[in-house]
Order: structure tokens, then sequence, then C-alpha cells
């Protein structure tokens, strides 16, 4: 027997305390993840609080309740509109606050970059709520800024224009300046400058310019690429050089007003922000003192969100919080200003992860349980006979303390052995079935005999997700956990109800796409990598529904219309003192309808259902059918094709 791995001793079924909704916050994380936005009632469900203590607790399956009867199929999205509106001053108030503390000689001006979640919606909340500190907007493309153009009205905030721009790009941001917009076309190569030039000369206009610096710092994590020598974007030291002599040669050195970097969205180290922010300020100096007459820092984005609650540089975490990163900016930035004795440039952050991630919830109903071990009530003596049972059984019925490990193996011959048998035809279905049956069945009764014990071998901890079962829900990960697909983001995910209840069964998730890779195997956890399988309940004939947290920063915008599965329904939900239930539903957005989705791929309904109407005219010449019954279903089909993408389970 091999003992490799160490694993932590688990309590005895006899020593476990009653099952309580402590337990269940701590099982799923919730006070490490949920930043007091999110909690569990004394009844077991999940509440949330989009003010945090400043306002009301609402039970999130309420919501579901009353979407569900306006008409709303699963999967929902829900808004929290107030908790954006939250998490937008919360950011303002820190960086004021480390503004205040280190007696900085200037201010804060952050922006939200629309990409990381553009609908009309959170944009306008997060303008609104951000009017107060004059809080911007951040675009990294041509749509971007045809949309931030219309909705920003307030002169005083800032936007900021990131990524490549063409003609129209800078022709539209000059319009923005022509309005009196303070818009400022961020370089990120020396040819842009060029095209600038003229079009700022041709618009009599002096254009607000900055470059984005490739700095040699580079974040940890999955966005690492987005900083150091392999990046994308930015100016390196002699490019820069280079654009600032083509200003000064065009008269325009006083154009250049901002320096900006980005090292990558969700750094975990704060040790990473540190070091990029001092760099950056140094280039702010050196450029400053070479003639140009800069005003603005901007820090770009990667204030990262603790998705796993862990606290570290896991790629899903981040080892500091927002007070934390603001103040290190504010501190580091002065620091280096006060040494090179420059003024201090304004404050500009590009945080939108850490803004919108926490105000979505993604309400998914799982609606079928695949179990590999049979219920323990299937575990009676084979009636038929053959010695491949007879083993089975004996195995089953013999495995004690001291050899569960050599009944593990010998479940897996006979199984092989089954299978071998079954291929060459020696043994039927029945046979082949019920050894799997009892395979099943021992290993999971060996796995029961390693629960406590000091070391458990390699093959017995795989267990744990082999044995674990997998519960199908109703979503696509394509459309709505695309970073879980793409490079295993971990998202905290629980169930929203019966968390009075203890979840005794360990399963992966499934969606509904007809892809093996359609699923979520990894979850949050103690421990940093995550673990393999996430705690349920059994299911018991009632619906049952899971919530996938902190899915408003990419998650939501981002998906792809795999098998055509569509965007999801949407409900926004508001705080009100007026209303008995402490809130309601401003807005509704439904889904998108298969009509829709279709004419994403170029076929037209009316198309579609006129080539359905020529086949159902044809069966019905040919008596297939008669003219009653298939005007019927040529209604139906018509029907179907306005309805919502995903299951319909009512
Ligand atoms: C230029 C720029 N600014 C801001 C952001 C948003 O950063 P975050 O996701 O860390 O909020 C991004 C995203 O990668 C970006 O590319």
């Amino acid at each position: 027997m091999t003992l490799k791995k160490e694993k932590k001793k688990q309590e005895q079924p006899e020593e476990r305390q009653r099952w309580s909704v402590e337990d269940a916050k701590e099982l799923y994380g919730v006070d490490r993840w949920g930043l007091r936005y999110f909690d569990v009632s004394a009844k077991g469900d999940v509440m949330v609080a989009p003010l945090k203590e400043n306002g009301a607790s609402i039970r999130v399956l309420d919501v579901v309740q009353e979407a569900r009867e306006q008409g709303l199929h699963f999967p929902i999205l829900i808004r929290f509109q107030d908790l954006l509106r939250d998490r937008v001053e919360r950011i303002n108030g820190a960086f004021n606050a480390a503004i205040d503390e280190f007696n900085y000689k200037s201010i804060y001006r952050g922006v939200y970059p629309i990409k990381v979640n553009q609908l009309r919606e959170v944009v306008e909340e997060i303008i609104d709520a951000g009017a107060p500190f004059h809080y911007g907007l951040e675009v990294g493309s041509k749509p971007e800024l045809f949309a931030a153009l219309a909705f920003h009205e307030d002169p005083e905030s800032l936007i900021i224009c990131n990524g490549y721009k063409d003609h129209r790009f800078i022709k539209t941001a000059l319009i923005g300046m022509k309005l009196g917009k303070k818009v400022i076309l961020v370089v990120e190569k020396v040819e842009e400058i060029k095209n600038i030039i003229k079009y700022a000369q041709k618009y009599k206009i002096e254009p607000q310019l900055g470059i984005r610096i490739r700095l040699s710092s580079k974040g940890l994590g999955k966005w690492d690429k987005s900083g150091g020598d392999e990046a994308k974007f930015g100016l390196a030291a002699p490019e820069i050089l280079a654009a600032s002599n083509l200003l000064k040669k065009a008269g325009m050195a006083d154009c250049l007003k901002l320096v900006h970097f980005h090292i990558g969205s969700q750094v975990p180290d704060i040790l990473t922000i540190k070091k990029a922010t001092r760099e950056a300020a140094m280039y702010f100096a050196k450029l400053k003192k070479f003639g140009h007459n800069l005003e603005y820092l901007d820090v770009g984005g990667g204030l990262g969100v603790d998705y796993d609650g862990s606290r570290s540089t896991f790629h899903s975490s981040a080892n500091y919080s927002l007070n934390e990163y603001a103040r290190d900016i504010v501190y580091n930035i002065m620091d280096i200003c006060d040494m090179e004795q420059v003024d201090h440039p304004v404050i500009i952050n590009e945080s939108g992860r850490a803004v919108v991630s926490h105000h979505s919830v993604l309400v998914v109903e799982a609606f079928g349980h695949i179990k590999k071990v049979p219920d323990r009530k299937a575990a009676t003596k084979p009636k038929l006979k053959h010695r491949l049972l007879e083993e089975s059984w004996f195995t089953y019925t013999n495995i004690n303390p001291d050899n569960p490990l050599e009944a593990y193996h010998d479940a897996l011959h006979l199984r092989e052995e089954a299978q071998t048998h079954f291929g060459l035809g020696l043994i039927g279905l029945e046979i082949k079935a019920e050894v799997e049956k009892f395979f099943w069945l021992i290993s999971e009764e060996v796995f029961k005999h390693y629960r406590g014990a000091e070391y458990i071998p390699e093959e017995i901890m795989d267990m744990e997700y082999t044995l674990s079962g997998q519960y199908l829900c109703n979503f696509s990960v394509f459309q709505s956990l695309l970073d879980h697909w793409g490079f295993g983001q971990l998202f905290p995910i629980m169930p929203l109800h019966r968390l009075n209840e203890e979840p005794t069964e360990k399963g992966t998730l499934v969606d509904i796409t007809c892809d093996s890779d359609g699923k979520v195997s990894k979850f949050i956890s103690h421990y940093e990598e995550g673990v393999d399988t996430l705690n349920l309940h059994p299911l018991n004939n009632k619906p049952y529904y899971l919530g996938i947290f902190l899915t408003a920063a990419y998650q939501d915008i981002m998906g792809d219309l795999h098998n055509l599965f569509g965007r999801v329904n949407e409900a926004h939900v508001f705080l009100d003192e007026d209303e008995e239930a402490g809130y309601y539903i401003e807005e509704t957005i439904e889904g998108t309808t298969m009509e829709k989705v279709l004419g994403l791929v170029q076929y037209s309904g009316n198309e579609l259902a006129r080539l359905m109407k020529r086949q159902f005219d044809t069966a019905i010449k040919k008596d297939r059918l008669r003219p009653n019954e298939g005007m019927r279903l040529l209604n139906e089909y018509e029907k179907g094709l306005k309805e919502y993408t995903y299951l319909d389970l009512l």
C-alpha cells in the first residue's frame, strides 16, 4: 500500500455536531468572499444586503419567485443595482480617504472601464452613483466610445480612450473634446500620434493625450501578459522618446497630459501593484521634467476580487483589500513624485472588476442528479449465478478495517474482467451491470473506511471526485461562465436555500450544452487550488436552486453562443423602504429568443416558418397529416421560435 499524501483529519460521523447555518456559511466561504453583502438566514436561505448594514437584506429566492411571476424562466440573472452603487462609492471613498491620510496634494478621478460590463443599465447606474465624485468612463473600442460619449454628461469627469485607434476613433474622440468633454486619447503606438496631430489641426482643437507605458513590472496571475516586454500594448522607453519628440516637433508638447499603465486584470499580489506604480510614477516624473505638462497618472485596472476568499496570491484571489490597494497607489505615487520634486498628479484608476463583480447573481436550477453509486438498498445478494458476481458479493460483504485497499483493488480487477468478458460476448448486459453496481458500492465503502485516517493513498483520495455525482443545471458555461471554461477561474457557487440542512452529496455541475467541457468541476475551498466537488443536497422532487456569484465582471458580457444558448433573462432589483418587501424589480430584460439567436447566424424566423409551412403543406397533400393537425403543429413551431433558448422545466 502506498501512503503518499497527507490529508487533514476529518471528523468521524458520530463526532459531528448537528448541522447549522453557520456550518453552511463556513463550508461555502460566504464571509470570505461575500464582503458582507451576502449572508445566510437562520432559515437557511441566502440573503443579500446590497448596501451592507446601511440597507435592507433580501432573500434571493424571493426575488427569483417574483421574477418567475413576471414570466421569467431559468436561468435568471439578478442585478442588485444598489450594490453597484455601493461599490462605486466605496472605491471613490477608499482613494479619497488615502489622499486625506497622506495629505496628497492632488485628487482622484476614477473611470469605469466599460468593457467589464457594457450593459446600458450597468453603465447608467455607475455614472449616476459616480456623479458626486466626477467618476468617468474608460473605453477600448469604437463602439464603446460611441456609447460613452452619448451617456457621459459631466464636463469634470474623464473619458479615457485606450486601445488601438483608427481615423474614426480619433475623429469621434475629438468630437467629444469639441463638446467640452475631458476626453483623453491614450496613445498605444507611435503612428497614432501622426493621425491625432492631423485631425487636431483639421478640427482646430488642442487634444489631450496620454501614453501607455510598457512597464517592465509584470502582473502575476491569468492576465499577466498585459504587462512586461511581451505586452500587446504600450510604448517602451525608446518609443516614448520618439512620441515625445513627435509632439514637440508639432508644437504639441503640452498636449501630453497623462501617463498610463495597465499590467493586467485581477492582479493577485499587492507587491506587483506597488512595484508597477513606482515604476510608472518615475516615468511620469521624468517625462514631466522632459518638457511635458503632465497632469494625470492613470494606474489602469488590476484591482483583484477575492473570488475564493483565500486572501492569497492564487489567481482567483487577491492578497489585499480595496483600502490597501488605494493607500499603496496614493503613497507610492507621492513618494516618487516627492523624491523627484514634481507636483503630485491627479490619480486615475480604471477598476471595473472590483466595481461590478459582486452585484449580479446567476440563479440556475439543478434538475437532475446523475449518480454513479447506487442506493445502498440495491446492495442485495445477486440472484444471477456467475463467478464474477459471487466474487463481487464476497468482496463487498467482507470489507473490514484491515483490507479496504485490497478490496478496492479486487473490485477494480472484477470490473476489468467483466469488461473483457462482455467484449468477448461471454457475459450479458445483466451480469456486467451487476458487477459495475458492486464496483461502485465497494468503492464507496472503501472510501468511508479512510475517513479520518492520517494517511490516505492517492488512489483513494481521487475517489472523492470519482464517486461524486453530476448535477444537471439549466445553463450554459460558455454563455455565463466563460472564464471558468477558458482558464479555470473559480467562482463562489452554493445552494440558495436548504442551508439549514446538511448538504450530504458531493457533485460537479454539468450544463445543458452538448459539450463535455460544459461543466464546473473546480470549486472554491480553503485549499488554494480549489476542490473538485461541491457539497450539495440530495434532490427531493422540489426545485433546487443554485447561485453562481460574482459573475458581473466580464462573464455577463463575454458569453458565446455555443449550441445557440443565448443571453439569459435578467431582473434588476432596487431597494425601496416603501415597498413591503423592502425592494422592487425595476426592470426585467428577456433573454435571447430562439428566433433572435438564429438570426445572429443568418436564419430568419420568417424564412424558417415559411420553409416549415411548405413541408407541412406537402405532408398534408400526401395525407400524412390532416390539415387541422398540420396547422396546429406549424403554430407550435412558430410559437417555439419566440421562446427562450434554455430548458423550460415547468
Ligand atoms: C486598459 C484596461 N483598463 C482597465 C481594465 C479593467 O481592469 P480590471 O478587470 O482589473 O478591473 C482592463 C481590463 O483588462 C484594461 O485592459
